[in-house]
């Protein structure tokens, strides 16, 4: 299995370009099921969630393909990806592809709106908390499907189609509000969502879903009203640049110190990260080509901080933000609301000499003057890439194993990171 090697203590100066949302582009490639014309996605990330999804598409009958290399490309920049379900041939997602990732469940909402039946394995994706899945069970079976599980297995049906409903969340499920939306799009009549995902990438879905024909209002907010629709078309449309690489690379940084262009980042996809950034000291700027961050010397204030749905600070974020906070010139606090388990990296972050005392839901980050390079070893996506973020700072050499985490994620981020001035290379076992 692969590693990542790095030896802190270099600036990062330079430019990075930020990739398609992966949060973004798992949906719509899902949306393509609705459709039996073709849906194009520009600017997907090439990662191993992508690549993961596209298989489980494709068992379903759905042709893929990739745009070649175009003038001017660079290797980092997004992919163009063709996804045809000229015919869905098989509404089976099974165990050994579901469970590699979360969100390949959510085939469940279009598979019954478009075929009127799925059989869907219960999902696994990262350890982070019991992560059950009632919401969607109970939003689909408002839309009129009849659902059982069997067998580890989410057995659904509607006969005659889907029928629009209240759809009322009880609490905020970015899957939940994809699954519903997409349902709703090719059912009879309004359905109202309501406690709705506000995040970008349900923005990003919605606008996408209009764009095939779909009749949508209030993407974005905590209401969404759908029109369902008795067909939707061949469109194309460019995946919105990635809130969270972007929030990572910007938390580097302002680690490291220095001064780099995140290409393409939009500072409106992540408001509240970049209000706590500039309080522990970064300066942060959006200019036309992206989102310029720079640390000056003055070191790394420590801010408290809580996850929240959005707009509130990201549940994605918060390993990385604890990663910059093991060096701050001071006590800070970071409150974990959205999973039950995701506090993983702790012990590791200990490992590089990080002071943190976890309580229930709540850890206790006491800044340090110097962390030390360690054998450390990733245990989920967001947690792993926390552990590059000390590596840069920590003296000495850090080794990150099970880096396949961070490929489900994160688009060559050594290359990324190294052409910035960070000493970080894959050890390919
Ligand atoms: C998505 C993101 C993930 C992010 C998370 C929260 C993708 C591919 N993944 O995950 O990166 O961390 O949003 O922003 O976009 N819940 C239930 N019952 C359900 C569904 C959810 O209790 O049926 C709970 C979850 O356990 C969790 C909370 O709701 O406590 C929010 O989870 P949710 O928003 O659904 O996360 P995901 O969509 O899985």
């Amino acid at each position: 299995m692969d590693k990542i090697r790095i030896v802190g203590g270099n600036e990062l100066n330079g430019t990075i370009s930020i990739s398609g949302a992966k949060n973004a582009a798992l949906p719509l490639m899902i949306a393509s099921l609705l459709t039996d014309e073709t849906l194009t996605l520009e600017n997907v990330p090439r990662l191993r969630d992508v690549a993961q999804l596209t298989q489980i598409l494709s068992n379903h009958g759905v042709d893929y393909s990739v745009d070649g290399k175009r003038a001017g490309d660079d290797s980092l920049k997004g992919q163009t990806l063709h996804l045809t379900a000229g015919e869905i041939v098989d509404t089976t997602a099974p165990y050994e592809l579901v469970s590699k990732m979360r969100a390949s469940f959510w085939v469940i909402g279009p598979l019954l709106a478009r075929m009127h039946q799925a059989q869907v394995s219960l999902p696994g994706g990262c350890a982070i908390g019991t992560r059950p899945v009632d919401f969607f069970i109970d939003g689909l079976r408002a839309l009129g499907a009849d659902l059982d599980i069997d067998k580890g297995y989410i057995v659904g049906s509607c006969k005659g189609g889907l029928k629009g409903a209240r759809v009322n969340f009880p609490k905020v499920s970015v899957g939940a509000t994809h699954t519903v939306l997409m349902a709703a799009t090719l059912a009879k009549g309004e359905t109202v969502i309501e406690n709705a995902a506000r995040e970008p990438e349900v923005v990003d879905l919605a606008n996408c879903l209009k764009g095939m024909g779909a009749i949508i209002e209030g993407a974005g907010t905590d209401t969404i009203h759908v029109q369902g629709v008795d067909r939707l078309h061949a469109y194309r449309h460019a995946v919105i640049p990635d809130r969270i690489e972007t929030g990572t690379y910007a938390m580097a940084v302002a680690m490291t110190g220095g001064k780099v262009l995140l290409e393409g980042a939009r500072a409106d996809l992540l408001d509240s990260a970049i209000e706590t950034l500039r309080g522990a000291g970064a300066e942060i700027t959006q200019t036309p080509e992206g989102l310029l961050v720079a640390r000056n010397g003055n070191g790394i204030k420590p801010v408290d901080i809580s996850t929240e749905p959005f707009p509130g600070f990201p549940t994605d974020l918060q390993a990385q933000f604890m990663a910059l906070m093991t060096k701050a010139q001071g006590t800070s606090r970071i409150t974990e609301n959205i999973f039950e388990n995701r506090f993983m990296h702790v012990q590791e972050l200990a490992r590089l000499g990080a002071k943190i005392q976890l309580d229930g839901q709540v850890a206790t980050i006491e800044g340090v003057s110097e962390l030390h390079g360690a054998q450390v070893m990733a245990t989920d996506l967001r947690a792993s890439v926390s552990l590059v973020i000390a590596g840069l700072v920590a003296q000495g050499e850090t080794t990150v194993s099970r880096v396949y985490h961070l490929d489900r994620g994160f688009e060559r981020l050594e290359d990324k990171l190294s052409r910035c001035g960070a000493q970080i290379e894959r050890i390919s076992a």
